[in-house]
């Protein structure tokens, strides 16, 4: 059995070879949103699969789906790539935390600032 983990809530769960991310995703608790039931059709199960991972090469579906640009940066789709060894894949982030964690990291850039000169 392998391992699969999913960033970034970092939940992990065993699973046996061939068993797709998005059914390990459902196991883990881990939404990833999708809209043709795993039928490789509407692209919405988009994650990406870090480069030491060891999943099934990409189907046609994906060949048709995903640019190769993306192909290439390890974006599969959850539904048709299966786990062959372990794996971690990273959910991409909705826009609302993007947002709110761009001002975050500006904010705690501005305060580094500010303490600098408060200091100097
Ligand atoms: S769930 Fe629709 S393409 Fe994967």
């Amino acid at each position: 059995m392998a391992q699969i983990t999913f960033v970034p809530s970092n939940r992990s769960v065993e699973v046996r070879q061939g068993e797709t991310v998005l059914r390990a995703a459902s196991r883990a608790r881990v939404a990833i949103t999708q809209r043709c039931r795993g039928n490789g059709s509407c692209t919405m199960c988009k994650v990406r699969v870090d480069k030491e991972s060891v999943v099934s090469l990409p189907c046609e579906a994906e060949k048709r789906l995903i640019s190769s640009a993306e192909l290439a940066q390890g974006v599969r789709l959850a539904c048709q790539t299966k786990v062959q060894g372990s794996t971690r894949i990273s959910l991409p982030q909705s826009k609302l935390a993007a947002v709110v964690q761009a001002q975050l990291a500006e904010q705690r850039e501005r305060r580094t600032e500010q303490d600098k000169t408060q200091n100097n």
